[in-house]
């Protein structure tokens, strides 16, 4: 699970601007309930928990990922549910938010759903970040493959690799109101730590065991690190976020 913590750590880093501004733009920091749904470890519910001045919750369907947040990222009230039947009453919180969470779920559509029905009337829902995996940039060239093979992998898995650009359709179904919905920008500098190149690898390595052989994946992490290490490698996933009101 600590595994899982820091691959989690990682990518909030990755998406800090957005929702240090979206928190901003929302204050965030002075409402009295806030929901995060599919709360993982809880590094997005601990952080948020630590501006705020009302109350955080935290809800997943994973139990162990749950008890991992309780213990590790202290702060909000944690519990675990399934955020397609959220066990909250209607109108119960200022905001509902997620962070990827609907690339995972059979059905985003139901969730958001759910997020609205528990956020009350003027409050804001919120997609933090989620991926689309079909504008994916490799470079070099010998890495687009690694790319491609990852985002089959993620739909083997049961994921959406392209829920990004169905956001803004899913906050409209949803009936929500002053829809928003965003790109998270690529800056490239310096190169990522050893931990950053270990994490992403660990999860390729595990991704990938069974679609791609192990001398393959040998060459393409070959290729990928002297690419961090020379300056020239390039890897965005497009990441949107998206935001409404509840009317
Ligand atoms: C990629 S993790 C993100 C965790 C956390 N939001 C973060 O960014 O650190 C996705 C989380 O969604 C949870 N999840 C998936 N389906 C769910 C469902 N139906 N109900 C509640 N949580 C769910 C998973 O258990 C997992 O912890």
């Amino acid at each position: 699970m600590h595994d899982l913590h820091l691959r989690y750590q990682i990518q909030a880093n990755w998406t800090m601007a957005i929702r240090s501004r979206l928190c901003a733009r929302f204050s965030l920091a002075d409402m009295s309930r806030v929901l995060e749904v599919g709360s993982g470890t809880g590094v997005i519910a601990g952080e948020l928990a630590s501006i705020m001045h009302g109350s955080m919750y935290g809800l997943d369907i994973d139990a162990p990922a749950t008890a991992y947040a309780k213990k590790n990222s202290p702060g909000p009230q944690y519990l675990v549910a399934n955020a397609l039947s959220l066990p909250f009453p209607t109108n119960s919180f200022d905001a509902a938010l997620c962070h990827f969470l609907l690339l995972w779920v059979p059905s985003p559509q139901e969730v958001l759903a759910e997020m609205t029905r528990v956020t009350k009337s003027g409050g804001a829902v919120l997609a933090l970040a989620e991926p689309d995996y079909g504008g994916r940039i490799d470079y070099p060239s010998s890495l687009i493959e690694l790319g491609r093979q990852q985002t089959l992998a993620l739909a083997a898995q049961g994921a959406d690799p392209q829920i990004g650009r169905k956001l803004h359709a899913l906050f409209s179904a949803a009936g929500l109101v002053e829809i928003q919905v965003g790109l998270l920008g690529g800056e490239w500098s310096g190169t990522p730590s050893s931990e950053e190149i270990d994490s992403e690898w660990t999860m390729l390595q595990s991704d990938l065991a069974h679609r791609v052989s192990d001398e393959d994946l040998d060459s393409l992490k070959q290729i990928d690190q002297d690419a961090w290490r020379k300056g020239s490698r390039i890897l965005f996933v497009p990441t949107f976020y998206a935001h409404g009101r509840v009317p």
